[in-house]
């Protein structure tokens, strides 16, 4: 395959960016996306010049690293595949791919295609944990949890952090990721004394990250490559409301749950 590459090249968090053409002669459609980068980047090495800086890791669609906006689309063309899991034989011979790191204000681009999303961190630091005493694996056994609760839990704790959702978000909101960690917390019994409260604590922390309002696009389930749905939002908005209703939060929140 002969492909043409646009890629978005930037120096540093502190420089102007622009896109880069590049020629790719004499890929294999059984590359996966990121060992052509690989292979485009010996090339630039060999040729004495600086390699496209990109994130990964597992290269298994398990560790949420690799995070590339292909063609405007997050993680690419193929639904519930990250961009790690995408192969060259969905594109066409001749094809021109134009590769840019996530747009989000809360993600400053650190190069190239490496965005900073330590705001993710934040908001999991906010909530994203239990603090009562669940004792060891034994006493965890001896809890009962309801199978469709254990489901539903294990269906939050699927996502991976990519941030796909938040990069196809037209107001680029986390909603989905932090009702995903709320959620995967929120349906089993240790996750209760503190529910509400990690509601307002997560969602005010993503306010302050900089991340916009959920407006109901669902854009951020299309491009998610765990399917975590729209339902799991919906819930955190039912538990945030619950929490301004009911409690008299410890932290000030600086908006809605949208
Ligand atoms: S909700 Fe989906 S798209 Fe968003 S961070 Fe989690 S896995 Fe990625
Ligand atoms: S590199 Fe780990 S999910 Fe893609």
């Amino acid at each position: 395959m002969n492909i043409k590459l646009h890629v978005w090249r930037q120096k540093d968090a502190g420089s102007q960016g622009g896109f880069v053409t590049y020629e790719a002669p004499d890929m294999s459609p059984e590359m996966s996306f990121l060992e052509m980068l690989d292979v485009v980047n010996e090339r630039l090495l060999s040729k004495g010049q600086e390699p496209i800086a990109f994130d990964h890791d597992c290269r298994e669609g398990i560790c949420g690293m690799c995070g590339l906006m292909i063609n405007g689309r997050a993680h690419g063309p193929r639904e519930r595949t990250t961009a790690c899991q995408l192969h060259m034989r969905s594109f066409k011979d001749g094809d021109e791919i134009t590769i840019e790191p996530w747009r989000a204000t809360a993600f400053p681009v650190l190069k190239d295609l490496i965005v900073d999303r330590g705001a993710f961190d934040k908001i999991v630091s906010a909530g994203g944990f239990v603090s009562v005493p669940t004792g060891s694996a034994p006493d965890g056994n001896a809890v009962l949890v309801p199978k469709p609760d254990a489901e539903k839990s294990m269906d939050a704790a699927a996502c991976i952090g990519c941030a796909a959702c938040v990069a196809a978000c037209p107001n680029a909101s986390a909603m989905l990721f932090t009702a995903a960690k709320a959620s995967h917390l929120g349906f089993l019994p240790q996750g209760q004394p503190e529910r509400y409260e990690r509601a307002l604590k997560m969602v005010a922390t993503m306010d302050e990250a900089g991340f916009g309002a959920c407006t109901n696009h669902g854009e951020c389930e299309a491009v998610c490559p765990k399917g975590i749905g729209l339902e799991f939002i919906a819930r955190l908005n039912r538990d945030y409301l619950r929490a301004m209703l009911t409690s008299k939060p410890k932290v000030e929140s600086v908006g809605g749950a949208g």
